[in-house]
């Protein structure tokens, strides 16, 4: 059997897929006020079928799992036929989104029926105005809703995203991990990334999960959790007496690039080897071409020759990335 396999001996068994580079939320972060984002074109879109053609080639190459993200996944109209033909490829054993939470309390019930697996949802304050002062909306309430819902309707393990960010929210930190407790969610604390818009203000807000992880000692029990396999930038930790978990993501304190198991594909369907890699592949043409299964297992396999070892994000490498509505957070 034919298999995605990099240079370095990395088999890739996992796509991240953005659907929309749009989104209601303007996290300071990642849309930053002056990020002027040039949108996607309606044409320009992967839809449904293309979705579902993209799958049945990864599929056979090995693909196993699928996040879908974004922008913001639920503003796309179709998304629950997006996870629909996901579902019904035979090959893919794994389907998550990742969500502002907006619309989640409305959708969660169909996705669920359409064969999603799990939610992770951001969540970077639990404070209304701090929630505000981040994504600028007055929308917290609403989020937590959506969050409740999806736990009841069964989209589990549901992972809450906070990234942290100095003066906005690590103040929050024991806040978040008595959310752990109560609640049988896994809180994740997210190193905030740069990227071209958010040189400036990096400097000034990045707070280091080490500090975080520190801080949080001090107060609580944790117990590191063992990990099957360890193909992600991630760390998780039982708190004593919690329900949940609480985790780090720390893309920029810990390079775990020699495990990574993924692949990127845009909304417009550009692949991306990796978060920062210069040369994007577009396969849109592909899937709309004729003998487009072995076009597109062609391009793939040769493709997959330029992932780079490593991301150079610790020593300051942007690549060419302007924010990660863009491309998927
Ligand atoms: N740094 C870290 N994470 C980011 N995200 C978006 N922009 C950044 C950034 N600059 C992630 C957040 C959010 C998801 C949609 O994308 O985790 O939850
Ligand atoms: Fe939207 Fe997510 Fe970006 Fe916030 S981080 S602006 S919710 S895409």
């Amino acid at each position: 059997m034919k298999q995605l396999i990099d240079p370095y001996n990395r088999k890739i068994d996992y796509v991240r897929l953005s659907v929309t580079d749009k989104c209601n939320f303007q996290c300071f972060y990642c849309r930053p006020s002056l990020f002027k984002q040039e949108f996607v074109p309606d044409h320009s879109y992967l839809t449904v079928a293309d979705i579902e053609k993209l799958f049945i080639v990864l599929g056979r190459l090995g693909i196993r799992k699928v996040k879908l993200t974004g922008g913001e996944p639920l503003l796309r109209k179709d998304i629950v036929d997006i996870v629909r033909v996901l579902r019904d490829n035979s090959y893919i054993q794994d389907i998550s989104l990742i969500t502002n939470g907006f619309f989640l309390e409305k959708k969660a019930f169909d996705l669920k029926e359409a064969g999603l697996h799990r939610v992770n949802v951001s969540l970077d304050s639990l404070n209304e105005k701090s929630f505000q002062k981040i994504t600028q909306t007055l929308s917290l309430e609403r989020v937590k809703k959506g969050i409740v819902k999806a736990y009841d309707v069964g989209l589990e393990p549901i992972k809450i995203n906070a990234v942290l960010v100095k003066g906005m929210n690590d103040e929050e930190l024991f806040d978040f991990v008595r959310f752990s407790i109560h609640y049988p969610f896994i809180v994740r604390f997210i190193e905030f990334m740069p990227t071209g818009f958010t040189q400036a203000e990096h400097q000034v807000y990045y707070f280091s999960n080490h500090e975080a992880l520190l801080r949080i000692k001090e107060k609580f029990s944790l117990t590191p959790k063992i990990q099957k396999e360890q193909t992600g930038p991630s760390s998780y930790f039982k708190v004593d007496g919690g329900k949940g978990e609480i985790g780090f993501i720390s893309p920029l304190s810990h390079n775990f690039c020699d495990k990574c198991n993924r692949i990127r594909i845009t909304a417009k369907g550009d692949l991306k080897l990796c978060l920062f890699s210069q040369e994007d592949r577009n396969l849109l043409s592909i899937l709309r071409s004729s003998h487009w299964e072995k076009k597109l297992e062609e391009t793939l396999i040769e493709n997959l020759r330029l992932k780079p070892k490593h991301h150079d994000l610790g020593k300051g490498q942007i690549g060419n990335v302007q924010s990660f509505v863009n491309i998927g957070g």
